[in-house]
């Protein structure tokens, strides 16, 4: 959270309020799975993520059309409405 100005190369800065806010309520919420050594700062680096995902095989990850795993949408068509239903995947050519 104190690093938001350099957001992964995007400029994620918000209000002082809305800082504090939301670093209260991650510091409260934060998965406990994940110790502070081995916390990914990427969801798709995450053991979490692998686990999901073990029935994708490493070449379908570099198809153009997935082109990498955080273009959730090219396999979970209702991603942008959190709808990652496994029966709803489609996985492009
Ligand atoms: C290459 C296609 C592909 C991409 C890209 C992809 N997924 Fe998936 N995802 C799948 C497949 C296939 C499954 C189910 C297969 C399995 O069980 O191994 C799955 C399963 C899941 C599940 C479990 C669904 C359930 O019903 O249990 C979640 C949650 C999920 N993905 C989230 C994500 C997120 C978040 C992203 C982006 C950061 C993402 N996926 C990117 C193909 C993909």
């Amino acid at each position: 959270m104190s690093g938001l100005g350099k957001h992964f190369g995007v400029d994620a800065s918000l209000s002082l309020q809305d800082t504090q806010e939301i670093a209260t309520y991650l510091e409260k919420n934060a998965s406990k799975r994940w110790t502070s050594t081995d916390t990914p700062l990427r969801i798709t680096e995450s053991q979490w993520f692998t686990s999901k995902h073990r029935e994708v095989g490493a070449a379908v990850w570099k198809r153009p059309a997935v082109k990498n795993r955080s273009n959730c949408s090219a396999c979970h068509s209702g991603a942008d409405k959190g709808d990652f239903d496994e029966d709803r995947v489609r996985i492009p050519k």
